[in-house]
């Protein structure tokens, strides 16, 4: 019983100092642009700053990885690019969020990006990644 409590406690916590991720369920609107393709101001940019920027903003960027605007996102982190434009399977950032390639993120105890978040991002990476 009192574990339990701690548990929650602790998750509370840590998701108000880092911000939650979110989970798999929040629905996401995506909106497209003129030509038909997924806005990344518009659609990523929002979904980004809601499930990761408690740790990869400005100010704090966790790996080296700043995804509080296009150009952080496409600089990528310490351990180099995470987006591909035009290969969504091979860019580290949809590994990360699908859990397939380490490091998965967000970290276990900060939620999940949403489920429709990450189709998404790989529509817009598969679309070239524009700064649209
Ligand atoms: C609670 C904090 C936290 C949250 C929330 C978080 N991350 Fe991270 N992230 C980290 C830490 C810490 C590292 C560096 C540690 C590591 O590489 O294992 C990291 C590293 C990464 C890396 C690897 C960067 C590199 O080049 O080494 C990627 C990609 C990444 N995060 C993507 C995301 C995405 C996308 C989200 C949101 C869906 C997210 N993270 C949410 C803490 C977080």
């Amino acid at each position: 019983m009192r574990q339990s409590y701690c548990v929650l406690i602790c998750a509370v916590l840590l998701c108000g100092i880092f911000g939650c991720g979110g989970s798999a369920s929040t629905p996401v609107t995506v909106i497209k642009t003129a030509d038909g393709k997924v806005s990344y101001r518009q659609t990523i940019q929002p979904v980004l700053t809601d499930s990761c920027g408690g740790c990869h903003s400005a100010k704090r960027a966790k790996g080296g990885l700043n995804l509080s605007s296009y150009e952080g996102l496409m600089k990528g982190g310490a351990t180099g690019a995470s987006v591909i434009p035009g290969n969504a399977d091979e860019s580290q950032i949809i590994g990360s969020v699908e859990r397939t390639k380490e490091p998965h993120m967000p970290p276990s105890f900060a939620g999940d990006m949403p489920t429709q978040g990450i189709a998404a991002m790989r529509q817009w990476i598969n679309e070239g990644a524009l700064d649209n």
